[in-house]
């Protein structure tokens, strides 16, 4: 009897147990037989199609983890003035929006990353890798439309800050920080010509006019060196024993024995003249030798010469990405100042 009744305590939690068990499997296979159905097997191959495939995430990502677009990214991507063009957050709702501007602060950004520039998880097909923006841009600096391709996507960042640009015989001009100018990346305004002090351009854009898908094509092309150059690094140059090599793949194209950016001595050109005019702009009181700005009051055509040698300073190409302009921009401060 004893016995029993210990063998019954020691089996009636097991048996309780082994039952719930069986209930529990019981009720998981047939999710798992529901699940089994058509429309979750072609889902998970829809995924698979993206997830599983040599390098097509993997290796964009490693190209874009070592461009300034992820790399560089501190309270730029909060501040609600910064985040429209430093986070992914802060530009895809504006964009969304159809404005320039956002509510408020974002509280926990991320860079820019795949979602920023394609329709991530909207279809789940290959057309999810289409731009999320690619429509001509208005400039915010004068309103002149900008119109490059899938060079668009990028115009809707690289392009000057809202300004009030310097107009010849304007009388006095407060410069009122040191960050005059039109912010880091004039690239839109420079490739396009238009936006600079001085009379309107009228030359020729020879690359806008004349490559496609513009920023892409160049900044972009689908051959990349290693984790360097090419592709999602959006980078033009690559290291080899620590000095810079011009990645020239991108201009092949038109240019079949170009060796390095410096096509006709237009870049090396190019420094000298910003540096004259950087000589001038320092004897005139509006830079100190460090090349930062200073505050003051001064002639409309001083501070317009400020804002064109900026233009061509921030654009970062030397000449490459409008050769014309860039000279016609620094001759007319140099003009300006004498
Ligand atoms: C058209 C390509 C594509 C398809 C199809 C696709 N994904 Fe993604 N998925 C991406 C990309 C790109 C990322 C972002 C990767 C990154 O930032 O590292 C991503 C990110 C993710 C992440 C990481 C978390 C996140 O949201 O960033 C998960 C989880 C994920 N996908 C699941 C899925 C599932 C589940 C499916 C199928 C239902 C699917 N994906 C289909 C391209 C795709
Ligand atoms: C219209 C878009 C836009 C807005 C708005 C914007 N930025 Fe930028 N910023 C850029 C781009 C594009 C670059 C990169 C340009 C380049 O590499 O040539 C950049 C670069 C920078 C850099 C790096 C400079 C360098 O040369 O390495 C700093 C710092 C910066 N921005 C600060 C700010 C701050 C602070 C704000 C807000 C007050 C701000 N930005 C708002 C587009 C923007
Ligand atoms: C700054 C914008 C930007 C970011 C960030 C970005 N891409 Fe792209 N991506 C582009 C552009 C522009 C193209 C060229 C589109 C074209 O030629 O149709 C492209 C092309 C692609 C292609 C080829 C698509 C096709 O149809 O052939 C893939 C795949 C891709 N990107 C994946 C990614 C992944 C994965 C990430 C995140 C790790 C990412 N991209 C981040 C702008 C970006
Ligand atoms: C959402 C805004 C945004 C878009 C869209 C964007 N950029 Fe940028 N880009 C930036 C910012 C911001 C930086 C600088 C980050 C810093 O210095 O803090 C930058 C930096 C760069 C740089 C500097 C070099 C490096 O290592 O990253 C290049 C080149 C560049 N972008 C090219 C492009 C091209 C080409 C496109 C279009 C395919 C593009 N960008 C689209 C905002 C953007
Ligand atoms: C003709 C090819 C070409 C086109 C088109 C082009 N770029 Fe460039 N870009 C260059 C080259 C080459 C350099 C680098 C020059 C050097 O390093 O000497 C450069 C430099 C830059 C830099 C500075 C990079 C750095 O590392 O500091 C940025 C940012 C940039 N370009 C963005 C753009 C954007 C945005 C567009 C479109 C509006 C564009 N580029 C169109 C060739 C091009
Ligand atoms: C789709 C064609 C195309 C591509 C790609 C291209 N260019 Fe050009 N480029 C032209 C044309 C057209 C001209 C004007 C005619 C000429 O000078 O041959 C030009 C002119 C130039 C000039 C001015 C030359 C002078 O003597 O005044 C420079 C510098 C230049 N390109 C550099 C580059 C660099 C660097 C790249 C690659 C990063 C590049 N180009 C990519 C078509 C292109």
């Amino acid at each position: 009897m004893k016995r029993t009744i210990i063998l019954l305590r020691l089996t009636l939690p097991v048996v309780l147990i082994l039952s719930i068990t069986m209930l529990a499997c019981r009720s998981y296979s047939t999710d798992e037989t529901n699940s089994a159905n058509s429309t979750t097997v072609k889902t998970n191959n829809a995924c698979i199609n993206c997830h599983e495939s040599k390098g097509l995430i993997l290796a964009r990502n490693v190209q874009r983890s070592t461009s300034l677009h992820s790399s560089s990214f501190t309270f730029q991507g909060n501040a609600a003035d910064c985040a429209i063009c430093h986070s992914s957050e802060g530009f895809t709702e504006r964009i969304d929006a159809g404005t320039f501007e956002i509510s408020a602060d974002i509280k926990n950004p991320s860079p820019i990353n795949c979602r920023t520039c394609h329709q991530i998880h909207k279809t789940y097909t290959s057309s999810d890798w289409a731009l999320t923006i690619d429509t001509p841009v208005i400039l915010q600096l004068a309103g002149d439309t900008f119109d490059w391709g899938k060079g668009n996507l990028c115009a809707n960042c690289h392009q000057a800050r809202p300004s009030d640009v310097p107009q010849a015989g304007g009388g006095n001009y407060e410069i009122t920080s040191t960050d005059f100018g039109p912010h880091h990346g004039p690239q839109a305004e420079m490739t396009a010509g238009v936006g600079g002090y001085g009379d309107k351009y009228t030359g020729s854009s020879v690359h806008y006019q004349g490559i496609a898908d513009g920023c892409v094509t160049c900044h972009m092309i689908d051959d990349t060196y290693g984790k360097e150059s090419g592709g999602h690094t959006m980078s033009m140059s690559f290291q080899n024993n620590e000095s810079p090599v011009d990645y020239v793949a991108a201009c092949i194209e038109c240019h079949k024995d170009i060796e390095t950016f410096d096509r006709n001595g237009v870049q090396t050109e190019i420094i000298s003249v910003l540096e004259e005019l950087r000589i001038l702009l320092v004897a005139q009181g509006l830079i100190d030798e460090s090349g930062s700005g200073i505050v003051g009051t001064f002639s409309s055509e001083q501070a317009g010469a400020l804002w064109n040698y900026r233009t061509v300073e921030e654009d970062k190409s030397f000449g490459v990405h409008n050769p014309g302009f860039a000279k016609f921009l620094l001759q007319t401060a140099i003009d300006a100042l004498k």
